[in-house]
């Protein structure tokens, strides 16, 4: 095997500290503005004076941000948000044997063990992804699913991740931390700075078969190096569409670059595990060549399950009988297209259409949907065996994000049975039928994402019919088994063609 280059050696040429620095500098800018909480004030003067024009900035004019400074907390909920666990027993069940904080989906994965012992060769698979334990969102959840399955299959796994201090998610497999950064104002974020000498070390005792990137970022790129110095397959997932969120603070002018770096990456990995053929087109048309392969989410149908409705827990929420649920579940940050969700409500409220509407997830921008949506019950976050009580116990999934490259929730929604409203970009797209198990609209159009939801809110036949539709959708398409599996048959032909043995 080749020497390691030393650290100092990796970062000698201009021009990749000048890469590692603006990509610092991106995502740092990107962060630190997500950590904007209006109730801050110094927060509130940096974010005015340096993106003055972002958009949500407009409608959050300074008149109500001294108010909102002066109330320490935001409006109370007029409902208190009950113990799901100890009023829906679904959800006692599930949170009992949750290991990576779901599901007993290994009984899934073992079965398929028995099927396909023999078939495949054993890997070793070396995976990095910036999101690990440390953080308990759609990418992290996936991986460590992910890990759990191949480790249940025989193959050897070595995960490199950043971690910190308070993990929130009891990880699958043997996980080596990578140095990183806390994002400033974000606990929940950690920037992976260095691949050390130690490490580099440690993957090549480890002799990967297959080195999985998740996470683009200046750690992803020393493990791509280190993988190409020593000739081993690189395989890398797409999770996080970083350059679409740009355009969305007010950052466009950096998306060319962005791109460039995109394609660079890519360009270097022998396949590119795209959620949806949308994503796929898109790198394509930004001259990411080769190897884009279609390796959708999954989501676990047994949790997500109609099963799961709890009619103590709309009790509990005060909900009557004859009121349908509107729900979202998501991080509440404003890029998931929140504006639209208030305004369908608003719109909902104004034409006295009965319904409720209930939001499920937490975030930064939780405080001004409150205000703007005093009648809305919010659950905060919930673990996944608290949601898919929710989802089951709701009729109507709205959802008008289009930064999703795959959307997690609209398939636990689809697989929880509620018909969709979902923004139409290219994740949703490719769940979704419109007209069969829900309905697309163009992302930003207010109008048209009301209409739809009063259709579905106003008729009890559609909804069933479409509710039917969407889980068997979800359960033929996103099955977790037929996820990995498809995953691990991409491992064998890489391996097979290119790691040395
Ligand atoms: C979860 O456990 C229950 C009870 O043992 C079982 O009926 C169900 O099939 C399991 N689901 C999965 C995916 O293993
Ligand atoms: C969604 O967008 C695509 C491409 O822009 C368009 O061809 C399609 O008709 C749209 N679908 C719906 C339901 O609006």
């Amino acid at each position: 095997m080749k020497r390691t280059p030393s650290f100092e050696r990796l970062f000698t040429s201009p021009k990749q500290w000048n890469l590692f620095f603006i990509f610092v500098i991106f995502v740092l800018a990107v962060f630190s503005i997500r950590t904007v909480d209006t109730r801050r004030k110094i927060d509130f003067s940096i974010e005015y004076g340096l993106f003055g024009t972002r958009k949500d900035l407009s409608h959050g004019s300074l008149e109500v941000t001294l108010k909102t400074l002066v109330k320490k907390d935001g409006p109370q909920d007029p409902v208190a948000v009950p113990d799901i666990e100890e009023i829906c027993p679904h959800a006692h069940y599930q949170a009992e044997r949750s290991l990576v904080g779901s599901s007993n989906g290994t009984a899934s994965a073992e079965e398929h063990i028995r099927v396909l012992q023999g078939a495949g060769s054993r890997q070793r698979i070396a995976l990095y992804t910036g999101a690990y334990n440390h953080i308990r969102d759609g990418v992290s959840m996936t991986l460590n699913r992910m890990v759990k399955y191949l480790l249940a299959q025989g193959h050897e796994v070595l995960v490199l991740a950043p971690t910190n201090s308070h993990p929130v998610i009891n990880h699958a497999g043997k996980l080596s931390p990578v140095p990183s950064l806390q994002i400033p104002g974000r606990g929940d974020y950690q920037l992976s700075t260095f691949l050390t000498k130690e490490l580099k070390e440690e993957l090549e005792e480890f002799r990967p078969t297959v080195v999985h990137i998740a996470t683009p970022d200046p750690v992803g790129w020393q493990v791509q190096k280190w993988a190409v110095q020593h000739e081993i397959a690189i395989a890398c997932s797409f999770h996080t569409h970083f350059t679409s969120y740009m355009s969305y603070y007010g950052l466009g002018f950096l998306e060319n670059y962005a791109w460039d770096l995109t394609r660079k990456f890519y360009n270097q990995c022998h396949h590119t595990y795209v959620p949806s053929y949308g994503i796929a087109d898109e790198l394509r048309h930004h001259g990411v060549k080769h190897g884009l392969l279609l390796w959708t989410r999954g989501v676990d149908t047994d949790v997500y399950s109609p099963r799961k409705k709890c009619p103590a827990l709309r009790q509990k929420l005060k909900i009557k009988n004859d009121e349908p649920v509107v729900l979202l579940a998501c991080r509440l940050v404003w890029e998931k297209g929140l504006q639209v969700y208030v305004d369908v409500i608003k719109r909902l409220e104004a034409q006295g259409i009965k319904h409720k509407s209930v939001v499920a997830g937490d975030g930064p921008a939780r405080a001004k949907m409150q205000q703007l949506l005093p009648n809305t019950i919010f659950l905060g976050a919930q673990k996944p065996e608290q949601l898919s009580c929710t989802y089951a116990s709701s009729d109507v999934y709205i959802f008008p994000s289009r930064t999703e490259t795959f959307g997690v929730t609209i398939a636990e929604a689809m697989a929880s049975g509620l018909p969709v409203v979902v923004a139409n970009a290219s994740g949703p797209a490719m769940m979704v039928q419109h007209g069969v198990n829900g309905y697309m609209a163009p992302p930003t159009d207010s109008k048209v994402f009301f209409d739809y939801a009063k259709e579905l809110v106003t008729d009890s036949e559609l909804r069933q019919r479409m509710s039917k539709s969407g889980r068997e959708i979800a359960v033929q398409t996103f099955h977790w088994s037929e996820v990995f599996n498809n995953l691990v048959n991409y491992y064998d032909v890489l391996a097979e063609a290119i790691s040395p043995r």
